[in-house]
Order: C-alpha cells, then structure tokens, then sequence
C-alpha cells in the first residue's frame, strides 16, 4: 500500500497524520468533553504523552490509517478520520471521523472529508465493506453518516455507559457497490 497518501476536496486536504500535527490546539479537542463525549476514549484525560503513542500506533501502519484533516487554502488541521482496523482478508474496514474544532461544525467539512475517505478506500483500497458503530444519541454523526449513504443495519442495545446511563450503539455499514451507486448518481 502507497503510505503517501494525498486526499484533496473542494475546501480540504486530507493526509496521513505527521508527528508535528500533535499540537496544543489537537490536545484541547481531546479535553472538550462536546467533542469526546461519544468517542470510545470518552471523556477521560489524555496528555501529550498518550497522543504521541496514539499517533505511534498508526505511523506507517498499513492495517489503520489516522488522517489528518486540514483546510486546503490555510493548511489549518481540524480534525482527525480513521480508516481501521482494516481486515484485508474479509476487505472490510472500521471507520471514525472527529472534527475536533467545534467552532467549525456545520459546514460541511466532515461530510467532504467522509467522501474522499470512503473514495480512497472503495477505489484505491478496493475494500468492499466500511462499519461503523456509532452512539444512537451522537445525532450529528448519525446524520453525517447517513447523508453519505451509511444504512442503520442493527442496534446494539445499552452497549455503553454515559453519566451513570446506558444508551444503544448503531451499527451502520456501507458496501462498495452502494457507494459506487451513489457517487454515479
Ligand atoms: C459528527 C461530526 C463529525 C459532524 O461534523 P460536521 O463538520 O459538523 O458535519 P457536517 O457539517 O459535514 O454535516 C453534514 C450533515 O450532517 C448533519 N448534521 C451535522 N450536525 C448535525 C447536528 N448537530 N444535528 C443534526 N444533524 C447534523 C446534517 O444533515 C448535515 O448536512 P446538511 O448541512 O446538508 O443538513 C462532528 O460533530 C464531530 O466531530 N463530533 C465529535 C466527534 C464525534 O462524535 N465523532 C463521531 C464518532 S463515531
């Protein structure tokens, strides 16, 4: 697999994520709890240290992918996508999008950024099946992924815990004819 990986839309561009993306502006996204609340770290802290051995994790590893998400005009790095864990054998891949500046939602960004993601990875991947298991009550990504043609398939139900309360978990999934479908449409 190409490990140089350049991703460009209308407003973004979209690469693999470099060590010096791990800034202080990166580490306030992960302590903004409207931002982690539904994310599988949750609200937990995390410092410098944890982030460098995240993005470790991913560095060259071909199996999961964690872009960064950057405008294209100003190169400013405004969320995170990742494509993983891949299971090669089955071509299929877990999927997860952040953008992690909240004064930057609604404007479309995660939904471009979703696109190119799922473009790379239906056909430059040639993968056939993108999951998704994402908080029943995370409203805005359940809409983000359904506009970019995610199908609900099933509810885990009271699969996490949330301020002492347990609340379902969609799985939603997406197979590389319907996104082939919709991108001709
Ligand atoms: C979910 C998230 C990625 C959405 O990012 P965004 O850039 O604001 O989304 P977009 O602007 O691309 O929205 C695309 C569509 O999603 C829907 N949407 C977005 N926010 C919404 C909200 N708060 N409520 C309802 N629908 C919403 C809209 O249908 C919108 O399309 P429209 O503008 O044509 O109506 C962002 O809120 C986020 O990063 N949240 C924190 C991390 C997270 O929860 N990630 C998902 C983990 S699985």
């Amino acid at each position: 697999m190409n490990k140089r990986i350049n991703l460009y839309t209308k407003n973004l561009y979209i690469r693999r994520q470099k060590k010096s993306d791990l800034t202080s502006a990166y580490l306030s996204w992960l302590k903004n709890p409207l931002v982690t609340r539904y994310m599988a770290h949750g609200t937990q802290s995390v410092d410098k240290r944890s982030l460098v051995q995240y993005y470790l994790n991913f560095k060259n590893n071909p199996n999961d992918i964690l872009f960064a998400v950057t405008i294209k005009n100003s190169g400013r790095h405004i969320g995170n996508v990742r494509l993983g864990p891949i299971e090669w054998f089955h071509k299929r891949s877990e999927f997860g999008i952040m953008i992690g500046d909240q004064t930057i939602w609604g404007k479309g960004y995660a939904y471009e950024a979703i696109q190119a993601v799922l473009y790379y990875a239906f056909c430059t991947l040639r993968l056939n099946r993108i999951n998704i298991y994402v908080v029943q009550e995370n409203k805005a990504a359940v809409a983000v992924y359904k506009k970019a043609g995610f199908i609900v398939e099933g509810c885990m139900r009271d699969n996490y815990c949330l301020d002492g309360k347990y609340g379902n978990v969609l799985i939603m999934g997406m197979l590389a004819k319907e996104f082939k479908e919709n991108d001709r449409a």
